[in-house]
């Protein structure tokens, strides 16, 4: 597995265009990736961006209009039900997912806890790096895209160290087996994930 794994880090203040990556941070082994490839790699880049945004203007506008009771809605019953839309609409396999999970139901899966601890490899102390990683399909084998989501000032209301008391009652008894507190700003929180199917 390690041998086809990429992840690669965009710096996010240059807006390098898509295409050129500034860094492979492991060594891509396999043959050069087919035009195929690439439009698969800039689908997983579009769905993850879509994800991020609708995901985000949901959040903040929940926490504004409702505080963090409504906001933990968005993240119990939106986020998912925006995975699946996007990947219906796709046709391939959305998830979110973190080393440290608040909801069983997003564990990461193999594949995914290897990208995450390459994300974590990677990130040093670099907020600003932006992280990812792409390997095309094989015989058996789908195609993966995955994204490092990093930690915002927004996120540490209910992923900080200094939950409030009234977030940590919602949580606990929404969430017996959360793991995902104690993260500060700019901490890898998780990652995105697309799945195409196997051809
Ligand atoms: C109002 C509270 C709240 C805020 C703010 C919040 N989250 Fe969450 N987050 C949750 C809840 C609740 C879940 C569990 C969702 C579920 O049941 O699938 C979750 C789950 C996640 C997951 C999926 C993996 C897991 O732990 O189950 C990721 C990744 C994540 N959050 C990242 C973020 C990021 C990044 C931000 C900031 C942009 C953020 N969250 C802001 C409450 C919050």
């Amino acid at each position: 597995m390690a041998s086809d794994m990429m992840v690669t880090a965009i710096r996010r203040r240059r807006k390098i265009h898509a295409g050129l990556l500034t860094a492979t941070l492991m060594l891509w082994l396999g043959t050069t990736p087919a035009q195929a490839d690439d439009s698969q790699h800039e689908q997983g880049r579009a769905i993850v961006r879509d994800f991020g945004m609708q995901l985000q203007t949901a959040l903040k506008v929940a926490l504004e209009e409702g505080g963090p009771a409504a906001a933990i809605r968005v993240c119990k019953e939106i986020a998912p039900q925006i995975a699946s839309e996007l990947s219906r609409q796709n046709g391939v396999k959305v998830q979110r997912t973190s080393l440290r999970v608040r909801n069983p139901a997003n564990l990461a899966e193999p594949w995914q806890v290897e990208v995450l601890n390459a994300f974590e490899d990677a990130a040093d102390d670099d907020a600003e790096l932006e992280l990812e990683h792409f390997e095309a399909g094989d015989a058996g084998q789908p195609a993966r895209y995955a994204k490092a989501i990093r930690t915002g000032a927004m996120c540490l209301v209910c992923h900080g160290a200094a939950v409030s008391v009234d977030v940590v009652k919602l949580l606990d008894s929404e969430y017996p087996f959360d793991r995902a507190r104690g993260y500060e700003l700019g901490d890898i929180r998780g990652a995105f994930s697309v799945t195409w199917p196997v051809n």
